[in-house]
């Protein structure tokens, strides 16, 4: 497929430096993959394209990748586990996880390509690849959406701005191209405006202090119980492995989510957090939403977490991965009030922890981290959890393309 106009800008500047903002779905990793295939038509490169995570490397770019270079009959070896292609001229291609980026020490590369850098520690591009770079003289291009108004690729892009041989790019979903302006609407009727802007207009928008900022006590606090009774489908959202344990017990009205009991329990384990369950409501049907982990996770020695769930007769929405945080904390953002002003989550007063967590938990200073303190934070991760799942934060769609991808999403 031929690129849009916006990546053909992009593709067609020869700068050493490009660092390109752009919405969620302006096809990004699709330019990237072109601009790998541009530096690989040269002998004995070294090309290495970072991701956040060693899943997206796998998930978002592998395979395509593969498939266009084999098209072109290029490939001689392909390393599956490394996730490396050698080529017939000797060029090598790496996609790597910024995770683990001391294991980058000491390389050479030619063509650097950072996808959704913004996600990237920073000491991965400062310490590790902006060295990396310096004996062949290589050529950087760092794609992504912003994440907030501080942090290095902040500052990468403002500097860029008047530095030579460096070149910014920003452009917004729609201007992209490849997501229709009503895809753009409903997104914005999902998502609070803060997210919308950021991940659809590419705007570096300023997180700091509260996380939950869309939180407003008047508008997301709602004295009005919701009728329970033995026919009520409970939704409970829940962290455990922790102290306390927490759960928040939902109704689930089409997309309207309210949360109306809370259960804390200190110094505690999953079985008596069943049981206090089944004491309230023994006679429910409930969906529990638990952090995905406990799969996993022996809460003693016999059995999971999940299974002691199971055994209580819940029925468990979990998938293997638990989303990004950062997309858990957009969705209850979205869900407190999106950027149409619809309020789909609300609490009742006698959630003391819920709302609590909700109205006062903050980032760390300077960073899009949370604040961990042990008290509050586990509520808002059972919140999340739950939120997250009955009204996600969905991938735009994409038209008149071949299959479907997620993104960083
Ligand atoms: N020039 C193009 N022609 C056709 N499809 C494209 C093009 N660029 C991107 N796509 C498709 O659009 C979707 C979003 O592109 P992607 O590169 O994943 O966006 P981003 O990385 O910006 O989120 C993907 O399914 C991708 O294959
Ligand atoms: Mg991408």
């Amino acid at each position: 497929m031929p690129l849009t106009e916006k990546q053909k800008q992009i593709f067609d500047d020869d700068s050493r430096w490009r660092v390109v903002c752009a919405g969620r779905r302006g096809g990004k990793t699709y330019l990237s993959m072109w601009e790998i295939a541009k530096f690989a038509r040269f002998p004995n490169k070294r090309i290495y394209c970072v991701f956040p995570t060693y899943r997206q490397a796998k998930t978002v770019l592998w395979e395509d990748l593969k498939t266009q270079l084999a098209q072109r009959r290029w490939v001689k070896k392909i390393n599956e586990s490394d996730l490396c292609i050698t080529l017939v001229n000797n060029t090598k291609i790496y996609l790597r996880s910024g995770e683990n980026f001391d294991s980058l020490r000491g390389i050479s590369i030619d063509f650097l390509v950072m996808d959704e850098a913004a996600l990237i520690d920073q000491r991965c591009f400062t310490e590790v690849l902006r060295p990396a770079l310096s004996d062949r003289q290589g050529h950087a291009i760092f794609v992504t959406t912003p994440k907030g108004a501080q942090g290095w690729f902040y500052d990468l892009y403002e500097n860029a701005q008047h530095l030579e041989d460096w070149k910014t790019f920003t452009y917004t979903t729609l201007e992209g191209g490849l997501v229709e302006a009503d895809e753009v609407e409903s997104a914005k009727r999902e998502l609070d405006e803060k997210t919308f802007r950021q991940e659809y207009e590419a705007s570096f928008e300023t997180y700091s202090g509260l996380i939950y900022y869309n939180w407003d006590t008047k508008t997301n606090v709602t004295p009005q119980q919701p009728e329970i009774t033995d026919r009520t489908l409970l939704h409970i959202g829940m962290d455990f492995n922790v102290d306390p344990l927490v759960a928040a017990i939902a109704t689930v009205d089409r997309d309207q989510i309210h949360i109306f009991d809370e259960i804390v329990i200190s110094g505690s384990n999953t079985f008596e957090m069943v049981d206090e369950i089944r004491r309230r409501y023994p006679n429910n049907r409930i969906w529990a939403y638990p952090d995905s982990s406990g799969q996993a996770r022996k809460t003693s020695s016999k059995t999971t977490d999940h299974a002691i769930l199971r055994h209580g007769e819940f029925t468990l929405k979990v998938k293997g991965n638990n989303p990004p945080v950062l997309d858990r904390i957009a969705s209850v953002n979205a869900n407190l009030k999106s950027a149409e002003g619809d309020i789909r989550l609300r609490v009742t007063p006698n959630c003391k922890n819920v709302i609590k967590s909700l109205s006062q938990q903050v980032y760390k200073e300077g960073t899009r981290i949370p604040l961990k303190d042990g008290q509050i934070d586990h509520m808002s991760d059972a919140v999340g959890y739950l939120v997250h799942w009955v009204n996600p934060i969905r991938a735009p769609h994409v038209y008149n393309t071949g299959p479907q991808r997620f993104g960083h999403f």
